[in-house]
């Protein structure tokens, strides 16, 4: 069998499964990954704690490879918003952001500001279709401005961000900070670009929580201060008690105490089963499944509110159907799991959404019928 029809039988999860963008189900391999070390974990014995000692760097290595960077950029921590808060804390002057972004855009960078007194404002920009293209950006800049901070996919439009056209925006002095949680394994892009890359393994990876990261290039370990760095995150060797060592030179000063080992195998469980299959075939397979639920849609004459062009999508697709709550309360019963949320029903496959499950949608949505045209 070819190693991305292995990826695609690996999908265990419930028929009617369309909620990826919300949490991914875990996968057989993050689930074994888990069993395995938490029987090593199980016994005290020092072997088997040694043992699970290297799933931070196995993670680290299985998310640099994906990223195209050396391991030592890579961070993990137990959220992708703890990620964006060692970037967000650490910067000065001026940074946009779209008042629409996820909370964890908005509301660290709101109380980074805060923490700041003064060197750090946002500047909260309201694109259209809260798109953050590059003219968006380009109509907010001014010298002040020192970064841009960004979902590369949006959480609620599913709008793909263009992040070579927003660096070229942005100028090679500022610097781009990327959530890449809605895309990061799914989509095949060119992460060089960014500063700073944050994203998590709960969603389209298949890892479970507790599986945050962030890569910080050179770049940004120059311009961001690792003020919340930790004990883990200076150069000195083992315990640093009984003296105040700085935070490390490189991207290892953005982290803070020893990370859980249980996460840290999902994680690179998850990423890994990704990289051996490669970024590209499950974005192909993923995109077939968004054009079969769009051709859905377009039978049921529901409106269609996400980007249609592959360029600008990912895995999420928003309907806006007459009625958002009477159809997802048809899709529940008839077992499909959606986001109903800010009048629109946001349905996302993964790669392995089975023909059968999207069969499911589409008889449910016949069944909503009267609550999908106005
Ligand atoms: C774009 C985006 N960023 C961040 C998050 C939250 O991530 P975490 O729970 O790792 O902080 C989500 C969760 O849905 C999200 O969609």
């Amino acid at each position: 069998m070819r190693a991305i029809d292995d990826y695609i039988a690996s999908f265990d999860e419930d028929l009617g499964y369309l909620n990826w963008a919300a949490f991914g189900p875990i996968s057989p391999a993050a689930r074994a990954a888990l069993v395995a070390d938490a029987e090593l974990l199980a016994t005290g014995r020092p072997e088997g704690i040694a043992a699970t000692a290297g799933r931070t760097t196995e993670a680290q290595t299985a998310v640099a490879a994906l990223l195209g960077s050396a391991p030592d950029e890579v961070t993990v921590h137990p959220s992708s918003t703890h990620a964006l808060q060692q970037a967000l804390t650490g910067l000065d002057g001026v940074v946009i952001a779209s008042a629409a972004e996820f909370p964890s855009v908005t509301i660290t960078l709101e109380r980074a500001a805060a923490a700041s007194g003064g060197r750090l404002a946002p500047r909260w920009i309201a694109p259209a279709g809260t798109r953050v293209t590059a003219d968006a950006v380009i109509d907010a800049l001014d010298p002040d401005v020192t970064a841009l901070v960004v979902s590369h996919v949006d959480f609620r439009s599913g709008y793909r961000a263009d992040l070579a056209a927003l660096r070229e925006a942005l100028g090679k002095d500022r610097l781009l900070i990327v959530d890449a949680v809605q895309s990061f394994g799914v989509v095949d892009e060119d992460w060089a670009v960014a500063d700073v890359v944050v994203g998590h393994g709960y969603k389209w990876l298949r890892s479970g929580r507790g599986t945050g990261f962030a890569r910080f290039t050179d770049r940004a370990r120059e311009r961001i201060r690792p003020v919340l760095s930790g004990r883990i995150a200076t150069a000195v060797e083992g315990l640093p008690a009984d003296v105040l060592p700085d935070p490390a030179l490189s991207a290892q000063a953005y982290a803070v105490s020893a990370p859980d080992p249980l996460a840290a195998s999902r994680l690179a469980a998850g990423v890994a089963e990704i990289g051996a299959v490669g970024v590209r075939a499950v974005e192909d397979r993923l995109s077939g499944n968004v054009d079969v639920l769009l051709g859905i849609a377009d039978r049921h004459g529901i409106d269609v509110a996400s980007p249609r062009e592959p360029a600008e999508r990912a895995g999420i697709v928003v309907l806006a159907p007459a009625d958002p709550q009477r159809v997802g309360d048809v899709l529940a019963a008839a077992g499909c799991q959606v986001t109903v949320r800010s009048g629109t029903v946001r349905v996302a496959p993964h790669a392995g959404t089975t023909a059968e499950t999207l069969g499911l949608f589409d008889a449910a949505l016949d069944d909503a019928r009267q609550f999908t045209r106005s």
